[in-house]
């Protein structure tokens, strides 16, 4: 076994496998031999979309069909429309190291042994009833995943609360909303999510269905895609609400887990009837009996939500913070970076967030041909292209001027003095300062909203329970290079100085 495959074997999720199968057994003969290849397909293909997040490809299926068979690569390819080389060289050592830490848990998995470890997991009668076994919903075998089109998670640290928690409420209530930052990782953890529920032993759902709706369709056509998804209906009726009727009584007789990536989308770019249109659409889905889950995610939570929290209906809003410094260390590990000291500052400067994380490790890696040295005597804050879209969207069309003012306030503070800022100080120094006429209420309304949209941080004193402000590290660096010039306007204060 050579040091990468034996690396990658660690990472192996020992909870994803619960059978005991050792090289002893697997010399021994196979305890039944009524298995078919498709059965086992569609076993390592859940056990594999567990492990990393994807499903098998086609080429990766001929090689297993063709080991099932005991073919050699040549008969494989020569029976497939791959080559030779592709199958054997390239794509075979990629599928084996996936196949030993998915299923192999701690035995190198290859072309002559694949079989001997399918029977074994096969002839395992849990995983029989709980794979095998007849859906509700579907003729098929397995736990349906519909909407492939899912990031890889090959490569997830930590998380484990997040997932814990998310376990506990997922199918007690029947809305829960992931929110949080660009980059964040909703994305990435409502996956991995997925893939463990969709190997626990007793499932709590029928079928999981990923959409993104980031592309903002209207009602019906999302309502009439839903029930394509679930279980088509002919004919469909002709109006809205009628279909979401049809949509919740099929969630009332299945346990759906439905996935909306980037929900908010749909009450940005919808004009003001389908934003109704879909507050309807939610309020149903949340307010009438069923026993199915929507999990939508994205960066804010829509305020046409806020009614639906006032009058507290079942409804739970997860906000994402970054990775925690040992998830946040193994990434930059992964990566190379390992002296802990830099990887702190690095951890606390981008909060953990993965996407930031990695923006800066690509341009150390590009700029300072990876040489961590010199890049920290001269350090500076890097703004993925993800943050600085949502801070030109922010500061050109969403917040008002008094909201701006206050993330300038707090970016000239901070270039000053990089700490939070108490409420006392920030209402004496807006008003006599900045010299802003407006009421205490207001600058409270425009805090909740910066801080509903993630722009600020709040922090609470234990003791005193005063509360106080300050930026991210990239939002003030963002706020300080003000690049398409939408943060310093005429109605704003005139720029301050370029920070590090
Ligand atoms: N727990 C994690 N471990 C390792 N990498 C992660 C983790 N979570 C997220 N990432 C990586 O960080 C990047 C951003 O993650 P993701 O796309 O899930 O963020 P997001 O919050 O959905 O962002 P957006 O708001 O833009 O949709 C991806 O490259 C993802 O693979
Ligand atoms: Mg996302």
């Amino acid at each position: 076994m050579d040091s990468n495959s034996e690396q990658r074997l660690n990472f192996s999720n020992p909870s994803l496998f619960p059978f005991n199968i050792t090289e002893q057994n697997l010399l021994e003969p196979s305890c039944s031999r009524t298995v078919n290849f498709e059965d086992a397909l569609v076993l390592v293909d859940n056990l594999v979309f567990a492990q990393i997040g994807r499903h098998l490809s086609e080429a990766e299926i001929t090689i297993l069909k063709g080991a099932w068979n005991d073919y050699d690569y040549e008969e494989i390819a020569k029976n497939s429309p791959y080559s030779l080389n592709y199958l054997q060289r390239r794509l075979a050592p990629q599928l084996w190291d996936v196949l030993s830490a998915t299923i192999g848990n701690g035995n190198r998995v290859y072309k002559k042994n694949i079989r001997n470890f399918l029977e074994q997991l096969l002839s395992s009668r849990k995983y029989h009833t709980q794979l095998l076994s007849e859906q509700p919903i579907s003729t098929e075998k397995s736990v349906r995943i519909i909407g492939r089109q899912l990031p890889d998670i090959s490569s997830f640290y930590g998380r484990t609360q997040e997932l814990s928690d998310l376990k506990k409420i997922i199918n007690k209530q029947p809305c829960i909303s992931l929110i949080g930052v660009p980059g964040i990782g909703k994305t990435a953890l409502a996956t991995k999510l997925i893939a463990e529920l969709s190997v626990e032993s007793q499932p709590r759902f029928d079928c999981f269905i990923w959409k993104s709706v980031a592309h903002a369709p209207l009602v019906q056509d999302l309502v009439a895609e839903l029930i394509e998804l679930i279980q088509p209906v002919d004919p469909l009726p002709e109006y809205t609400q009628a279909r979401i009727t049809v949509l919740l009584k099929q969630l009332q007789s299945r346990r759906c887990l439905l996935v909306l990536d980037e929900f908010d989308l749909l009450f940005q770019r919808n004009n003001f009837e389908q934003r109704l249109e879909y507050r309807t659409f939610f309020r149903r889905l949340v307010e009438e009996q069923h026993q199915s889950c929507l999990l939508s995610i994205g960066r804010v939570l829509p305020n046409e939500f806020d009614s639906l929290i006032t009058a507290k209906r079942p409804i739970q809003c997860f906000k994402i913070k970054g990775l925690d410094t040992d998830a946040a260390m193994q990434l930059l590990a992964a990566q190379g970076l390992t002296d802990q000291q830099k990887c702190q500052d690095l951890i606390t400067t981008y909060r953990g967030n993965p996407l930031e994380l990695q923006t800066a490790i690509d341009k150390i890696k590009y700029f300072f041909a990876g040489n961590t040295k010199t890049f920290f005597e001269n350090p500076t804050t890097f703004v993925s292209s993800e943050f600085e879209a949502m801070l030109d969207q922010m500061f050109g069309a969403i917040l008002s001027e008094l909201e701006k003012k206050i993330m300038i306030y707090l970016a000239e503070r901070m270039v000053s003095n990089s700490k939070f800022v108490n409420f006392t100080t920030l209402l004496s120094d807006l008003s006599q300062k900045q010299n802003l006429h407006v009421s205490t209420s207001e600058i409270i309304k425009g805090l909740e909203n910066l801080e509903r949209q993630s722009l600020i941080e709040i922090n609470k004193d234990p003791i005193t329970q005063e509360i106080s402000f300050a930026l991210l590290p990239v939002i003030k660096k963002y706020i300080t290079l003000d690049p398409l010039g939408l943060v310093h306007t005429s109605h704003t204060s005139p720029q301050i100085a370029i920070a590090s």
